[in-house]
């Protein structure tokens, strides 16, 4: 079963207070959103392997570490997902990045791809897919498994906030993926909306009702 880490950095709560807040306005809740990502990104790469290798400072040679392994890849599903992109490149900058675009049906509440474009060794890449919300986890759930039927071996889930319900789709879905989380909320409403939540997530970064 997949690790859940739900964030517990006073940093983080702080700031997803006022992007859960409904009086924050699009410049200053996409701030908000790189930034939590940004900080997340610090514990999502809490576990990547280092190697030694020899550095000369000023004053002599020394060992030190840098991180080794895979190379590594991060999967915005559109649109919400787009938000993270830019917090995380701040700490990852030679992550490549990819695209699943998704919509959730308002009718079904199905997600129905509409856009994939990944970089073209995603199957040794450490991905990392970023999306603000888990609410149903259909979206995440699909997005997971267009990457495996592309290939990739080794998945990360990032998000905001989330459901229990949603953790549980994709941990049923994806038994080997683990998920990290800013906040895990109460319930999901009538519509799949998170309680309390932040609302609709795309419509708050991009300004669209
Ligand atoms: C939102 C959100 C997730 C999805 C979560 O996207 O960004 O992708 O809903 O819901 P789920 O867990 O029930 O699938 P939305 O479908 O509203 O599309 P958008 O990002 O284009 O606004
Ligand atoms: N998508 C959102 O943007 N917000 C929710 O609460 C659920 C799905």
């Amino acid at each position: 079963m997949g690790k859940v880490t739900e964030m517990n950095h006073p940093l983080i709560k702080h700031k997803l207070t006022f992007i859960r807040d409904i009086n924050t306005g699009a410049k200053e809740f996409r701030e908000m959103v790189k930034e939590v990502s940004m900080l997340m990104a610090y514990e999502v790469t809490r576990d990547l392997p280092l190697e030694e290798i020899e550095v000369e400072t000023p004053i002599q040679k020394t060992k030190s570490q840098v991180i080794s392994g895979k190379k590594l890849g991060i999967v915005p599903i559109l649109r919400a997902g787009l938000g993270m992109v830019e917090g995380m490149l701040n700490l990852l900058p030679a992550a490549k990045v990819g695209h699943v675009g998704l919509y959730r049906d308002p009718e079904t509440l199905e997600p129905v791809e509409y856009y994939c474009k990944l970089p073209s060794d995603v199957e040794e890449r450490d991905l990392i897919v970023l999306d603000p919300m888990l609410a149903t986890g259909g979206s995440a759930k699909a997005a997971i498994q267009f990457l495996k039927d592309r290939g990739a071996t080794a998945i990360k889930l990032a998000c905001l906030i989330a459901a229990p319900e949603g953790i549980k789709v994709v941990q049923d879905a994806h038994p080997d993926v683990d998920i990290y989380v800013g906040a895990i909320d109460e319930k999901l409403n009538d519509h799949a909306y998170i309680v309390p939540g932040l609302g609709d997530a795309g419509d708050r970064l991009f300004g669209t009702k």
